[in-house]
């Protein structure tokens, strides 16, 4: 009686343990769709001069893989945020008739702070520093 008790133990102890050691791709993929990793922009990339530039533009670069907006502002400031959308990933775009960025996949728009404002993307765009260093503009990485 004890030899099968022992050997019942034994073998329910395994089930765990292989249960265990097979649910882990599944417990992963669950934590990877709940937090996905950020997107990694790497690197600097040089826009142009400041007076190349046009007022109330904006465009689509590449920062290492990821796809950056650069928008030059009517005062000639230039801001920059990543551009996949936050509901699932289409890249946005610049629309200058509204002055705000918009998503065609489902229809989400951001303000020029980056801020959703229609649609159903709940989280803003990541925003990508942007400096001016010998009268060039420069998006680049922290
Ligand atoms: S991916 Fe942009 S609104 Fe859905």
């Amino acid at each position: 009686m004890r030899k099968n008790t022992d050997r019942r133990t034994v073998i329910n102890r395994l089930l765990v343990i292989w249960t265990a050691i097979t649910s882990i791709p599944f417990i992963s993929a669950i934590i990877y769709f709940i937090y996905p990793p950020s997107k990694k922009f790497v690197g600097s990339k040089v826009l142009g001069s400041v007076d190349t530039l046009q007022p109330n533009t904006g465009r689509v670069v590449q920062l290492g893989e990821q796809p950056v907006i650069v928008i030059t502002l009517d005062r000639g400031e230039t801001i920059a945020y990543g551009a996949n959308c936050t509901h699932l990933g289409c890249v946005v775009g610049f629309r200058k008739e509204r002055g705000d960025i918009y998503c065609a996949c489902h229809g989400s728009s951001f303000d020029l702070q980056g801020h959703p404002v229609s649609g159903p993307a709940q989280r803003p765009l990541e925003k990508i520093p942007v400096k001016i260093e010998n009268d060039q503009v420069i998006i680049y990485t922290v």
